[in-house]
């Protein structure tokens, strides 16, 4: 069993992000050493994992008092109510602080679970399993935890870090196509963003992504894993460098916003979708040039993502979703703060490229020239 590790460290903490094939056992031999005072642990259990792992879990945390919380994962159970439910059942058992929260599933288990272990007791100890490929490459890493509220997603939360973060790559396989793609959307923008060779490598061995080689797996995960941390570790409160991770997100917001939220365009197919209108825009605004933009669609074609775009080919479709980009977090006054690219592995800073509502109308024509 090869393991792949990476030291995440900051001002007031560090600690590592184990990747690798089969290594879920590793669980207990490490809150043994991390958390040598944890005498009680309380799992909160994504129910879309399969349950086979649950009892692989609990065999390997048998020295353990152990709670298990079965939680039901969706957007609308990602919120104040569940948080109080499940803190109300923590402190019936009570957990203290040497005790720990571990969450195991995807990036809605991980962020809900994260964010309940930094205000029990004002902060407990956490470890992070994630199950999703998203959540492996994004939602775990980087210390964001948050529930949504009715006036939008993940805006209650607080930044706080696990002791540690377990991605076993063996989770995958069962993971629905969809799924993998919304990982891959976060993967791909990492190295469009900010690693010309990780992208190159992508070029040639993202089918091998899809087809769960463990090896390619485990490579792209750390890849993007340490793609993410460059931008934590030197924005850890976001206030400016790390919106760079939010490339394509600025339209794939106001695609998923403009949906609904709807299944049939799922986070992923809108951030791809979001990638190839911020390159548009980037070449509309001469800060790149069009072969970058053929290189882009040249990996979407190959794999069979282009339909993910497909829509957005349309002046109409393209028009429609401006009104929704006036919300975006990174927004800090009228006009839009767009995060445009240069070319592959390279983008333009934050609140440098800054664009109102009535230049977008005016630009939006030239989308289709492209
Ligand atoms: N904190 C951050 O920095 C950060 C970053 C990106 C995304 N996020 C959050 O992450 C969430 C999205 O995460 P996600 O894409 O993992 O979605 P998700 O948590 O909804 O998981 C997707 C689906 O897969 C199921 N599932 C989980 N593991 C599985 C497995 N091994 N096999 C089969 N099914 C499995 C889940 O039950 C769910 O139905 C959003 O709420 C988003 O806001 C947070």
């Amino acid at each position: 069993m090869k393991v792949q590790k990476i030291k995440f460290k900051d001002s007031n903490k560090d600690y590592s992000i184990l990747i690798g094939n089969n290594i879920l056992n590793l669980l207990s031999l490490k809150i043994k050493s991390l958390s040598p005072k944890t005498k009680k642990i309380a799992l909160i259990l994504d129910k879309g994992v399969p349950s086979k792992y649950k009892k692989k879990i609990l065999k390997n945390l048998k020295r353990y008092e152990v709670y298990v919380y079965n939680f039901n994962a969706n957007e609308k159970t990602k919120s104040i109510n569940s948080v109080t439910h499940l803190l109300n059942k923590l402190l019936l058992k009570n957990l203290n602080r040497s005790d720990l929260i571990v969450g195991i599933g995807g990036g809605i288990t991980i962020d809900f679970a994260g964010f309940v272990a930094s205000i029990l007791k004002r902060g407990i100890n956490f470890i992070s399993v994630p199950t999703t490929l998203l959540s492996q490459v994004d939602a775990a890493i980087g210390g964001k935890t948050g529930i949504n509220s009715k006036y939008g997603k993940n805006l209650i939360g607080a930044f706080s870090q696990p002791k540690l973060v377990i991605s076993d790559t063996s989770f995958l396989k069962s993971l629905p196509k969809k799924e993998m793609i919304c990982g891959y959307a976060e993967i791909l923008k990492h190295a469009i963003i900010n690693d010309k060779k990780f992208f190159h490598w992508l070029k040639s061995n993202t089918k091998y992504i899809f087809s769960h080689h463990s090896k390619k797996l485990i490579y792209a995960i750390k890849k993007s894993c340490n793609i993410k941390l460059f931008f934590v570790n030197k924005d850890v409160n976001e206030k400016n460098l790390r919106m760079i991770l939010n490339f394509g997100h600025t339209f794939a917001h106001a695609i998923e916003v403009k949906n609904n939220y709807s299944k049939s365009i799922t986070h992923g197919e809108a951030v791809l979708a979001g990638m190839i209108l911020a390159t548009k825009l980037s070449i509309i605004k001469k800060v790149c040039n069009k072969k970058t933009l053929n290189e882009l669609l040249d990996i979407y074609e190959s794999n069979n993502l282009n339909y993910s775009f497909n829509k957005y080919k349309k002046t109409k479709e393209i028009k429609k979703l401006i009104p929704y980009l006036k919300n975006d977090k990174k927004n800090n006054d009228e006009k839009i703060n767009f995060i445009l690219l240069n070319r592959i592995g390279k983008t333009t800073m934050p609140n440098k490229n800054k664009i109102s509502i009535n230049e977008l109308n005016k630009l939006v024509k030239y989308f289709t020239q492209y």
